[in-house]
């Protein structure tokens, strides 16, 4: 039966097999490999599974492969002849017209050089046949999880795996300028869901401080209503485009009377109900088709519940675009939506 890969967060493995169960598709889950990284089977195939699943917009499951070798052994001589003519059977998959990349994770406690070492040997078996790499943006990734025994290899399109990152995990670079991790959620979310920003107006940003997501949106030439009573990176104070309102959300939606806004983001540390009710509230504000970004801080117990209530709540106002628990997203997950017309 064909097998896959999928991976979530670790601490929402539960919660990404619950959901991948609900979907329908047959799944048996086979082992976990490691927290967040399972191994299941499925009736079909997964040209077939991989498009259902995507559509189905699951909000744990960050990253899926297909499964289409396992060499046990992979370094001894019966291995290598066998990962010989697993190559050999992709090259006859694969176009020479669209980039590749190799995606490997390696198990928890295997040593680096196994899997950098077989890395270069994938590589360099494509390179020599003809097919051009990408590492960042490939067309079409061999896929592997490397135990110290065994090798789990499969071919697809980096648009069938939900994300094109390496088992979606993100990388974005701390730089001296940056401000709060939480930067990383924006830049994720714009990534991964293809957002076009606004280039000009004004963004509102809820839950603003210390001013990671503000600096985003300055880099981006909004000029910024930043809302948080907390204090703001000096940095991001001082900025002559953003104007901190150094109050709670409930209060600033009490006064402010002035420019429609263009963009709505909302990180506030607050439970899913209210805060999905203050960008209700918020919605008067927004001019037509304006986007709206924000986190749903998950309850201790019965998120999908929580999920569920809260995104009927804001369809009061708006229409879901996108939500998905990014790599990024501690206990959260990332919602995009579009301010509804003619509200
Ligand atoms: C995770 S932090 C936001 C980080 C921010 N997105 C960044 O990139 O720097 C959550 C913020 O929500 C703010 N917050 C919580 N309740 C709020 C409320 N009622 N109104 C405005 N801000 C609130 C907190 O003060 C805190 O600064």
């Amino acid at each position: 039966m064909p097998q896959i890969i999928f991976s979530c967060r670790e601490e929402s493995s539960q919660l990404a097999w619950s959901e991948l169960q609900r979907g329908g598709w047959g799944l048996s889950l086979e082992s976990w490999l490691q927290k967040g990284v399972g191994l299941a089977s499925c009736p079909q195939d997964f040209a077939a599974l991989a498009p259902a699943i995507q559509a189905s917009r699951l909000l744990f499951v960050q990253h899926i492969f297909p499964v289409d070798t396992v060499i046990t052994n992979y370094l001894a001589p019966e291995g290598s002849e066998l990962l010989d003519k697993a190559l050999d059977s992709f090259a006859l998959r694969m176009s020479k017209t669209a980039p590749f990349a190799i995606q490997l994770r390696r198990a928890i406690g295997l040593n680096d050089s196994y899997q950098g070492e077989l890395r270069t040997l994938l590589q360099l078996y494509f390179i020599g046949n003809g097919f051009s790499h990408h590492t960042r943006y490939p067309e079409q990734i061999i896929s592997g999880y490397v135990t110290s025994t065994s090798l789990y290899l499969g071919l697809s399109l980096a648009s069938q795996n939900l994300s094109s990152w390496n088992g979606g995990h993100v990388a974005y670079a701390l730089r001296p300028d940056t401000i709060s991790r939480s930067e990383f959620k924006l830049l994720e979310a714009i990534e991964c869901f293809q957002l076009s920003l606004p280039t000009q107006g004004v963004a509102l940003d809820l839950g603003a401080a210390p001013g990671g997501w503000t600096k985003i949106l300055l880099e981006r030439g909004l000029k910024v209503l930043a809302v948080d009573p907390g204090a703001l990176d000096p940095r991001i104070k001082a900025h002559p485009q953003v104007s901190h309102y150094a109050m709670t959300t409930q209060q600033f939606l009490r006064t402010y009377r002035s420019t429609p806004v263009n963009l709505l983001v909302n990180d506030m540390r607050m439970d899913i109900i209210p805060s999905v009710e203050l960008v209700n509230a918020a919605a008067s504000l927004l001019a037509p088709d304006s986007l709206l970004i924000m986190t749903f801080k998950l309850p201790g117990s019965k998120p999908f519940a929580a999920i569920h209530q809260g995104l009927s709540l804001l369809q009061q106002e708006y229409s879901l675009a996108h939500q998905r628990q990014l790599f990024h997203n501690r206990q959260e997950v990332t919602i995009v939506a579009i301010k509804s017309p003619g509200r």
